[in-house]
């Protein structure tokens, strides 16, 4: 078992890792404020394979889960998906002390977070991440979101949990392009702050990730506490934090060209760190061999590297320009120093239309 804690404001959260069964540790009093009861939101596919045993543990703990599903995938995220939860939970009789449980990945825990955050001026929250992707990244640092018509994520809060319960156990039932998905968020995590993730992750069979626990276990633990101590070191996306876009300014641009049930965000997160590399290998500032490095780490996971051939340089550019990460005239990408050594480069729109076009 593992315990890492993050700072958020003047209070912390602790994320606790366990590989053998959902073990929580302690409980955080503020969960049993409504007398134990709590709302379990999760979709249908999460709650297919792990509900019964989830709710089971849950009531071993002494809570009572009253249980709301979303049909799973990023259309849920949705602002209209905020106010039908909003609804349900008062039908169920939920009030403001009644905690807010995510179960699912990161479509559920951004959703259920938002809803969490805004439900009578915000309740308590604890995330149960189900996927890679969310065990690595999203269920940590407290941002919540959904997506616009003109973009993902547009509409969301900073709400951060009593507590992030993961148990490895969960990926057993995940379908290998989920796996690959958080693999490429756990690549992210070599390349911008702890070098040693690269090869943990890139150990890591994507059809059996629990084939090698000790591997999984450790690039777990190691993502989410370098996700920890970025955020909690800038919580509000101030400075440090800034580097967790590392692929994500191209990787949304790309997921918004091609729709996101197209391609997964982890896959396009790959293609995004490939293109935001070359990029930075071009300006100069890049050791040799990283570009190469990381493309043989994707295509030992079965990860994209390339730009689809459908997918236009202007395409991107301007889908790009809908990023909520772009300043007023210009476009900020992380780019890589050396593995573990991150830059901030600028370019306008036509510069970086150039620069991409140079690099391909
Ligand atoms: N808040 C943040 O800081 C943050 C960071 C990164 C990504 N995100 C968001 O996370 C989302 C992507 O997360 P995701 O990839 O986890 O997507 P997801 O929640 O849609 O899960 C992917 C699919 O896997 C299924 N699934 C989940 N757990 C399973 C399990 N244990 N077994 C079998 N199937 C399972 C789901 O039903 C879904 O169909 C995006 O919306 C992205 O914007 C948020």
């Amino acid at each position: 078992m593992k315990r890492i804690r993050v700072r958020a404001g003047n209070q912390n959260y602790p994320i606790v890792i366990h590989s053998n069964q959902l073990r929580v540790g302690r409980i955080p009093k503020q969960l049993h404020t409504d007398g134990g009861r709590v709302i379990l939101i999760t979709d249908k596919t999460v709650a297919k394979f792990h509900l019964k045993s989830t709710t089971d543990r849950l009531e071993k703990m002494g809570l009572r889960a009253e249980v709301i599903t979303v049909r799973p995938g990023e259309r849920s995220k949705r602002p209209g998906m905020v106010v039908r939860l909003a609804q349900e939970m008062l039908a169920k009789g939920a009030n403001r002390k009644t905690p807010v449980v995510a179960l699912g990945g990161g479509v559920v825990g951004d959703l259920a977070g938002l809803v969490a955050s805004l439900f009578m001026r915000g309740v308590p929250l604890v995330h149960i991440p189900t996927t890679l992707l969310a065990q690595v990244d999203s269920s940590i640092g407290g941002k919540t979101g959904v997506d616009l018509p003109e973009g993902k994520n547009l509409l969301g809060t900073f709400w951060p949990p009593l507590a992030v319960w993961t148990w490895l156990g969960y990926l057993k039932t995940l379908p290998p392009r989920r796996v690959r998905e958080g693999l490429s968020e756990a690549l992210k995590y070599g390349y911008i702050y702890d070098p040693p993730v690269l090869e943990l992750a890139t150990g890591i069979d994507p059809r059996n990730p629990l084939a090698t626990p000790d591997a999984l276990g450790a690039m777990v633990e190691r993502c989410a506490a370098a996700k920890a101590e970025i955020v909690s070191r800038d919580e509000r996306e101030g400075g440090l934090r800034e580097i967790l876009n590392f692929g994500h300014t191209l990787g949304h641009a790309l997921e918004r060209v091609m729709g996101y049930h197209q391609i997964t965000h982890g896959e396009a997160v790959a293609i995004g760190m490939m293109l935001e590399l070359k990029l930075s290998r071009n300006s100069g500032h890049t050791e040799p061999g990283i570009v190469e490095d990381l493309k043989e780490r994707l295509v030992k996971l079965g990860l994209p590297h390339h730009l689809p051939d459908n997918v236009t340089i202007q395409e991107l550019v301007d889908a790009a320009r809908h990023d909520k990460k772009k300043t007023r005239n210009d476009f900020r990408i992380i780019g890589i120093r050396d593995v573990g050594k991150t830059e901030i480069m600028n370019f306008t729109a036509a510069e970086l239309s150039r620069a991409l076009s140079a690099s391909i």
